[in-house]
């Protein structure tokens, strides 16, 4: 049948109207949650952090030196370093992604006008002082009061230099390297969590093939933990591959010692890396096939696991996601190289999903780390000289604070679908959790564009009679902060309450909620 001009005219007027113009009916969502069906606890370094020497992020970003006009305290950004203590960052890793596997140690200790400048080949070829090494990332951490993860490398250096490196680090004896920290300032040693041997060894970092840097893990691995204290030894990291890869998960899983495999995975809008989508100005069908890419996190950690858990079966092997994020086309007039990217609700909803599928996932996934911490891509924190905003991620990471080492609960979801053009996503996504303050809390995402959402919500096995907390969410599918309006998208109160025994909370399209249930 014709459609009638008319309506056809009025079609294509509602997409090209701002989501919030368009009226349409509320999905309507039912949610279960078993508050007496605890599963397993959620380690809080999934919300770890990654901070490579890229772009802005170290330099600007985080260090600024003693001697800048920005306030700073021993050489860090004041602002930065305010705004990152209030995210209860458990786990930071650092010096990179492909940085690490072109970096040496020592040209980042003793005395910094004395440091070599060398090139920062991976990205932009721009000069990389040195100003910051080993002495200022460990102190950062001390700052933030935060576990550390530092990245080894094995792409371009020896054995020696890894086991060196540690040694310097974690030594308590008199050995020359352990006096050679104590005369750069460190007297006692440091802890070093968890230490990964190389980075993406399928590509920057060396080009291998699993079977080859299986043996190069062993390796590395023997001398790492031979020049550390039996006390003081870092767990390790062995690296893994990325995106639906299963075959690097089954080499590493069977060689017998290894503690935890890394594997990455990136989201894009489009399926063609070379024009992967603007961070701003994109339309619906971009928004929806973001958030539909973001959700293959769960069939790609589903995939891994299943690999683990017929090799691993006592589950001694811990699957971590050490580089996640949203990666869009570089900004124009920006330097490539720099991956810098504004941020969007649109990031903020990606790290909602993406929480909700790390908490389902928590037996095995015992870390992630978004990249990246600051000025580079699915940053928490942007900053232009002396100014700094905080993105939509930063919110969402703040309003998830009480799932860290919270216990997650079965949260059953039945919604309709949200569709557009050829992509299908559920219209809401949820995750329930107890808190270590005993709380019952209670994650929720809408991703439709322009509805919104009624959720009604029953608890089995605790009483509760109301809900309250925080929702982000913005007039637009790439509302965003400026530097101009820097609070333009921020967190606001919302509470739901009790209707024929179920919590009711109305969703904003396009937002991300985050309340405790009373
Ligand atoms: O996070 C940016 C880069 O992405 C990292 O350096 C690398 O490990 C990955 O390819």
């Amino acid at each position: 049948m014709k459609k009638p001009i008319l309506a056809g005219i009025a079609l294509a007027l509602a997409s090209l109207l701002p989501a919030t113009a368009q009226r349409v009916a509320p999905a309507e969502v039912q949610v279960m949650i078993q508050a007496d069906k605890p599963g397993p606890v959620i380690n809080p370094n999934v919300y770890g952090q990654f901070a490579e020497h890229l772009g802005h992020c170290i330099y600007e970003g985080i260090w600024v030196g003693e001697k800048s006009s920005i306030p700073n305290t021993k050489g860090y950004r004041n602002d930065v370093l305010d705004a990152l203590k209030k995210l209860k960052i458990p786990v930071l890793r650092w010096p990179g992604g492909c940085f690490a596997d072109d970096y040496n140690w020592r040209d980042g200790i003793g005395p910094r006008d004395k440091r070599p400048t060398r090139v920062n080949a991976h990205w932009g070829g721009v000069p990389e002082t040195n100003e910051f090494g080993t002495h200022e990332f460990l102190e950062f951490a001390e700052l933030l009061g935060t576990k550390v993860y530092i990245s080894g490398n094995v792409g371009s250096g020896t054995v020696r230099e890894m086991a060196e490196w540690v040694e310097y680090m974690t030594s308590d004896t008199t050995s020359s390297l352990a006096n050679e920290r104590r005369a750069n300032g460190r007297e006692k040693p440091w802890k070093i969590d968890y230490f990964g041997i190389g980075n993406e060894t399928w590509g920057c970092g060396g080009n291998m093939r699993p079977e080859y840097y299986a043996d190069l893990y062993r390796q590395y691995a023997t001398y790492v933990n031979l020049r550390t204290p039996r006390d003081n030894r870092p767990l390790l990291v062995a690296s893994g591959h990325t995106n639906a890869t299963t075959s690097w998960t089954e080499v590493l899983a069977g060689i017998g010692s290894v503690q935890a495999i890394s594997h990455h995975f990136y989201t894009h809008p489009t399926k063609e890396w070379r024009d992967k989508g603007a961070a701003l100005g994109f339309a619906e069908d971009q928004w929806i096939s973001t958030l539909d890419y973001a959700m293959r996190m769960d069939s790609h950690i589903t995939d891994n696991v299943r690999v683990l858990d017929r090799i691993d079966r006592r589950g001694r092997i811990a699957l971590y996601l050490d580089e996640w994020g949203t990666w869009y086309d570089p900004e124009p007039g920006r330097d490539p190289g720099f991956l810098y990217q504004q941020n969007s609700i649109r990031d903020a909803l990606v790290a909602g999903l993406t929480f909700h599928i790390f908490h389902k996932h928590a037996t095995r996934v015992q870390m992630a780390n978004i990249a990246q911490m600051v000025n580079v891509l699915q940053a928490m924190i942007l900053t232009d000289g002396p100014k700094m905003l905080l993105t939509p991620t930063y919110h969402a990471f703040e309003m998830h604070i009480p799932f860290q080492g919270a216990t997650s609960l079965p949260a059953d979801v039945s919604t309709p679908r949200y569709l557009f053009g050829e992509d299908n996503v559920p219209a809401v996504s949820a995750s329930a959790a107890r808190g270590t303050d005993g709380k019952l809390y209670y994650t929720l995402v809408n991703l439709d564009a322009s509805k919104e959402a009624v959720v009604r919500t029953h608890v089995s096995g605790a009483s509760v009679r109301s809900a309250s907390g925080r929702v982000l969410t913005a007039p637009a599918i790439d509302s965003h902060n400026s530097f101009d309006a820097p609070n333009a998208v921020i967190p606001a109160p919302i509470s739901g309450s009790l209707v024929d025994g179920a919590i009711v909370l109305r969703l904003p399209p396009r937002s991300l909620t985050v309340v405790a249930l009373q």
